[in-house]
C-alpha cells in the first residue's frame, strides 16, 4: 500500500521528465533530427549538451565554428531549427544550485528548537 503511495506521488516527476535519446544524449524535442545530423560529426553531442547559452550565443558558437573549424553553411531554415531546438532546449541557467536546505532539516535544529522554548 505504501509502495503503492510511493509510486503515485513520484509518477509525475517521472513521467514529465525530458525523453533523452540514448544514443546521442539529446533532448527529443523539434529539431533534435537536425542537431543529431549536423552536430555530431566532429566532436561529441555531448559537447552540444553540455553546454547552456541563449540564441544570440549559440549563432556566435555556430559562426566560430564556420570560420574557424571547418562547419559547413546551412540552409536558412535548418539554421533556424537548430538555433531554436538550442535555445529552447539549452537555455542558460542563472542559477545551477539547489534551494536551500530548509532550517527545521539542518543538523542540530531540535537543540535550538528546544533552547528556544
Ligand atoms: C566540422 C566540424 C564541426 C561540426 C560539424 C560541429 N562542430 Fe562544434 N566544434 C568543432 C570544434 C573543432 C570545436 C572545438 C573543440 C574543442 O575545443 O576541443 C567545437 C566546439 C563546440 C562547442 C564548444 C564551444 C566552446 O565554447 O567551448 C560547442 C558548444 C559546439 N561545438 C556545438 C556544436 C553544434 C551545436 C554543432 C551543430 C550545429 C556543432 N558543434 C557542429 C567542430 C565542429
Amino acid at each position: 500500500m505504501r509502495a503503492a503511495l510511493l509510486l503515485l506521488l513520484l509518477l509525475p516527476a517521472l513521467t514529465s521528465a525530458a525523453d533523452v535519446d540514448e544514443v546521442t544524449g539529446l533532448i527529443r524535442n523539434p529539431g533534435w533530427e537536425q542537431v543529431r545530423a549536423h552536430c555530431g560529426g566532429c566532436h561529441s553531442h555531448a559537447l552540444v549538451t553540455s553546454q547552456r547559452a541563449d540564441r544570440n550565443t549559440w549563432l556566435d558558437t555556430l559562426r566560430w565554428m564556420q570560420a574557424t573549424q571547418n562547419l559547413w553553411q546551412f540552409e536558412p531554415s535548418v539554421e533556424t531549427q537548430i538555433l531554436d531546438y538550442l535555445a529552447e532546449n539549452y537555455p542558460p541557467m542563472a542559477n545551477r544550485r539547489r534551494a536551500p536546505i530548509p532550517p527545521s532539516l539542518m543538523p542540530g535544529s531540535d537543540k535550538e528548537m528546544a533552547n528556544k522554548q
